[in-house]
């Protein structure tokens, strides 16, 4: 109802302590944001003409159900023939369905139930050789995400993993494989066509860090038995809200707008500080769309501009106990965006033991919930009394159509402030260049020596 609280159902967006009213002239005027409405229409503008032209998918993809469909009718087929999965992938084709394993499912699943989920989004050979050694072969499926199919640290996974099926399963070892790959390109879609792998598309117009809502984030989802319409309604929700024009009704603008107003007056790091643990994995998903998207050395049309923000993950109660000094006395760089959830799916009631002591007894008798809901409270008013800026996510409880509402509404904020500094939110040649210079330094053919002479990794290699 008033200017600085939007939502859709059972998200809230409350920026009221990013405002001057509350934190005096370090905070943001609402005339602020007025002032930048042309600038936000102009991001609008772009992000429709671009959506019309498919060239911006992702606010369409909770209406894709022959998408949607496929996935299921895939996922029907292999559950419960399988005790474990291995999703392997890396960047947004791994976050994302992590964030998702960790907010909908136990925090003990792979303890106590199947089928167990393990995430290879690393080439750390400790944890592949690790996971590696914990499941049998016979009984796992192996999601093999990669939208190129030539990622290095995915394609060395696929040829370890490929080659124990061979070599446990024989002929059988594409039984244990699905594929997760752009439509038309790449090696793995040439192996699934060439040897019958069962496959599953990302759209070419979704980027891996915008991939969460399309078969990357969804199968392994899926297969785990949670409810992937409810979290595709909750997304669909949220993109009728987030591709509202007015910024005082889109939630995902304001977001945008703050952080803009905010990196303007030196604010360039943004956390984002979940009160759950079932929602650090979201923040880390966070870490790789803020940053990856609007982190670039060059406006759209093509000057030196080197934007970004720097995205942090942090988690609320413990970090309290880490972090939270610096946020709250160190430099005014920062603006913590706090999530918090009214209803935990499970409470802990604090019993009244120590009742009558003073340093315990105020406890008893109260919930862990409790505790947790009134210290990101506390932060939050610590924050605003210290005049630093703090933002307000509140959640109703944490469920899939909240989970898909929130991937909507971060992926909508993000194209926004990609826009509203200037950039390609869209592109990510930073992480190519990386890319390819590694391609250079194992030798693959049609790199050979195209960095390495001229690379300062090289150098200082061979020095050390
Ligand atoms: O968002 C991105 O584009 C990247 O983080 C990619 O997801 C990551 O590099 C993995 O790429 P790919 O899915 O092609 O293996």
């Amino acid at each position: 109802t008033d200017k600085t609280r939007k939502g859709v159902g059972m998200i809230r967006f409350d920026f009221s302590g990013v405002t001057d009213k509350l934190l005096g002239g370090r905070g943001i005027a609402v005339s602020d944001i007025e002032a930048i409405v042309p600038a936000l229409a102009c991001a609008h503008e772009t992000i429709m003409a671009a959506r019309a032209k498919r060239e911006i998918l992702f606010y369409d993809l909770p209406n894709d159900n022959t998408m949607i469909e496929g996935v299921i009718t895939l996922a029907e087929q292999l559950k419960g023939r399988f005790k474990n999965i291995v999703h392997l992938g890396i960047g947004g084709s791994s976050l994302g369905p992590k964030a998702i394993f960790q907010a909908l499912k136990d925090p003990l699943h792979n303890i106590s139930a199947e089928p167990r989920l393990f995430f290879m989004d690393n080439v750390d050979p400790e944890l592949m050789g690790s996971i590696l050694e914990n499941i049998d072969p016979r009984e796992t499926l192996f999601t093999v995400v990669s939208k190129s199919g030539g990622t290095a640290e995915t394609a060395a996974q696929f040829m370890v993993v490929y080659d124990l099926l061979q070599r446990t399963l024989g002929k059988r070892c594409h039984d244990h494989l699905v594929l997760i790959t752009d439509p038309e390109k790449g090696i793995l879609r040439k192996l699934a066509v060439a040897d019958g792998i069962a496959s599953l598309s990302i759209p070419p117009e979704v980027g891996g860090r915008f991939s969460v809502l399309t078969p990357v984030g969804l199968f392994p989802a899926c297969l785990l038995g949670i409810d992937i319409q409810a979290m595709m309604a909750g997304a669909g929700k949220m993109a009728a809200c987030v591709l509202q024009g007015d910024v005082f009704k889109n939630p995902a603008y304001l977001y945008a707008a703050v952080h803009f107003l905010a990196l303007a007056r030196g604010v360039n790091i943004s956390v984002l500080m979940p009160y759950s643990n079932a929602l650090y994995d979201l923040a880390d998903w966070y870490r790789q769309i803020w940053a990856e998207s609007i982190g670039k050395r060059h406006s759209l049309k093509g000057k030196d501009v080197y934007a970004g923000q720097t995205p942090v993950k942090a988690l609320g109660a413990t970090d309290q106990h880490s972090q939270v000094q610096l946020y709250v006395e160190g430099p005014f760089d920062k603006i913590v965006n706090i999530i918090d959830v009214a209803t935990f799916r499970k409470d802990v009631p604090i019993p009244h033991v120590f009742g009558d002591t003073d340093e315990m007894g105020y406890l008893a008798g109260k919930s862990i919930a409790g505790l947790i809901r009134a210290e990101a409270l506390g932060t939050k008013g610590a924050l605003i009394e210290s005049g630093r800026m703090t933002s307000h996510i509140s959640l109703e409880t944490i469920d899939a159509g909240t989970l898909g509402g929130l991937f909507m509404f971060f992926e909508a904020a993000t194209a926004c402030m990609g826009y509203l500094l200037d950039v390609n939110p869209f592109d990510q040649p930073g992480v190519e260049l990386g890319k390819q210079i590694t391609f250079d330094l194992m030798g693959r053919r049609g790199y050979e020596g195209k960095f390495r002479s001229s690379s300062p990794v090289e150098r200082m290699v061979i020095e050390l």
